[in-house]
């Protein structure tokens, strides 16, 4: 049977208050403490240096585990700062070639790219224009930073007119006729030079069906990192004013996962594993690590965190405030996600990470 600590009411307050070591006065003989390790072990030994703190840690957050999210828009010249991202801009093609010979000399080894078309319509198409948007920034990296890993968000919602992840009937996201354009939309990106397709709609089938369009194609060499449990969340507010994405009409709740349901996600991970995933990824980080920790926990390949755009709004507007101290702040989260379980952490303080570690 268990314990039900309810059934004791008022255990913790009715306990004697402990006399206060801090700033008081100590008793003259302390109690023998209760503990059965003390004062053999004291955890605090290894606490007394930066050196020995080192060597017992055991989370690293390295540069070699993040990758930047870069936001490409049209024109020449085009640096448009995103306000509820500072930092963070809309950059024309020119300006992307500056900014990943940056992010490559800064040691930073991927970049994901996301795209805002010049024109949107109902079935997305300058998503697989083998010269729209996110295919020709494919082109610009490889051609300036061919060192960096170039990976690419595969979805419709930022190059549909209502804004939604598929195709829409009758009001509602249609999820098999979605699969063929999803599939056409990763096969334009490898063709244009990208290393890795990320698909982030929350279709049912679609890492499958990316797969089999790219083994036909001859690319069955290039992976796949699914975002496979992707919630339905308020932290992607940011993003969609830098992406211009929010959906016209109603809300994605019809298609991603309900923030409450964690065995849901361990489903949809084994599903996208069973399609051929290579890496799988957990999305918001921060409210979710249970599900970083469990993924981590149940399969064996790479678990990526997304630390996604509202996580960063935070710290940054607090930080801006003068309330916290940003860069500790940032560096503790990103440690957290890493401790957590994930391997890699995609986050938009990769740039600013690069330089607080010196790398
Ligand atoms: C596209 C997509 C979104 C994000 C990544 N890919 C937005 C959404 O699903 O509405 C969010 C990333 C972020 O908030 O940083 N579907």
């Amino acid at each position: 049977m268990q314990t039900d600590v309810r059934t004791a009411p008022g255990t913790i307050s009715s306990a004697p208050a402990p006399p206060s070591a801090v700033g008081g006065t100590r008793p003259a003989t302390p109690p023998p403490p209760a503990s059965p390790g003390f004062p053999t072990v004291r955890l605090r030994r290894l606490r007394r240096t930066d050196a020995l703190r080192r060597l017992v840690r055991e989370t690293t957050l390295a540069v070699d585990d993040l990758i930047l999210p870069l936001f490409v828009a049209p024109g020449r010249g085009v640096r448009e700062p995103i306000a509820s991202m500072p930092g963070h801009a809309q950059l024309s093609l020119d300006e992307l070639a500056h900014e990943v010979r940056e992010v490559r000399d800064l040691g930073v080894p991927a970049v994901l790219l996301f795209g805002l078309p010049s024109r949107k319509d109902p079935l997305g198409s300058e998503a697989y224009d083998p010269h729209g948007i996110v295919q020709e920034a494919i082109r610009t990296v490889k051609e300036h930073a061919p060192e960096l890993v170039v990976m690419t968000d595969v979805c419709l919602c930022e190059y549909t007119s209502h804004g939604h992840c598929g195709v829409v009937e009758d009001g509602y996201v249609q999820n098999d006729p979605t699969l063929e354009l999803l599939a056409q939309t990763a096969l334009s990106h490898v063709e244009a030079g990208a290393d890795l397709v990320a698909p982030s709609d929350m279709m049912d089938g679609r890492v499958g069906a990316i797969r089999r369009a790219l083994d036909a194609a001859g690319y069955a060499d290039t992976p796949i990192l699914a975002y496979a449990a992707k919630f339905a969340s308020a932290f992607y507010g940011p993003f969609r004013e830098a992406a211009d994405s929010a959906p016209q009409f109603g809300d994605r709740r019809a298609y991603q996962m309900d923030p409450a349901n964690a065995r849901e996600a361990l489903r949809e991970v084994e599903l996208d594993v069973a399609e051929g995933a290579d890496l799988v990824m957990v999305k918001p980080a921060l409210a979710y690590l249970d599900l970083v920790w469990r993924v981590r926990e149940r399969f064996g390949l790479p678990v990526v965190a997304y630390s996604v755009s509202g996580e960063y709004a935070m710290v940054k507007a607090a930080g801006q405030l003068g309330w916290i101290d940003e860069r500790a702040i940032a560096l503790e989260q990103l440690t957290g996600i890493r401790r957590a379980g994930a391997d890699l952490i995609i986050t938009y303080f990769a740039k600013d990470v690069a330089r607080w570690l010196g790398a």
